[in-house]
């Protein structure tokens, strides 16, 4: 796709390949037992969410409901399929899907992810939200979660700055007064209000 996939796919077995941040931030799991967890992904914002339902479904007593919405463009669009298929076969969790633009076979929702928010079966009152995708979509997302009733200290988005450095020196992933390299990627939202929103340089 781009400069790291060629590099990536130059590699030869036994080569080094090293990663780095944002590692300042971690998404709030342990804030979540005994509530209700709801996330919400747009795009290829599931994935950095992925680890959260292998963490809660491994220790599934210890939560509320577990709820996840998930938008994308078109369902060939749809990442993880064969284990969001799996997901949507439990009965101890909520999968919600909706697309952009349907295909000719899709039986589902059509239309942005926040549409999906008002009828989550979750208590706004005891519950933990984690979003991921685009920052626009996060944007209405919150909006929406709050119209339920869902304070901003329990919401947390996950956010993105362009990077340079990594290890916080060059200040190109700066937000507000964090570097998302350093602090982030994952905000509490009622931290953040200020700047979220803010376009970066
Ligand atoms: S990328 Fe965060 S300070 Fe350089």
């Amino acid at each position: 796709m781009g400069p790291v996939t060629r590099a990536i796919d130059a590699l030869k077995r036994g080569d080094t390949l090293g990663v780095r941040g944002p590692f300042g931030s971690h998404w709030p799991v342990e804030c979540c037992t005994g509530k209700d967890v709801v996330l919400i992904a747009g795009g290829i914002g599931l994935a950095p969410l992925r680890p959260v339902i292998y963490h809660l479904l491994a220790q599934r007593e210890q939560y509320g409901n577990i709820v996840l919405l998930y938008g994308t463009r078109t369902p060939a669009d749809m990442l993880y399929q064969r284990q969001l298929a799996q997901w949507r076969g439990r009965f101890d969790m909520t999968v919600d899907i909706t697309v952009d633009r349907a295909s000719d076979d899709w039986r589902g929702h059509v239309g942005v992810v926040t549409k999906l928010i008002p009828n989550a079966p979750f208590d706004p009152l005891d519950t933990v939200a984690m979003i991921c995708g685009p920052e626009v979509m996060m944007r209405f997302t919150i909006m929406e979660l709050m119209n339920r009733g869902l304070a901003a200290d329990h919401i947390f988005v996950s956010m993105e700055r362009n990077m340079k450095c990594a290890i916080g020196l060059c200040g190109h992933c700066q937000f507000g007064p964090s570097f998302i390299c350093k602090d982030g990627p994952v905000m509490r939202y009622d931290r953040i209000v200020p700047w979220f929103g803010i376009r970066e340089f």
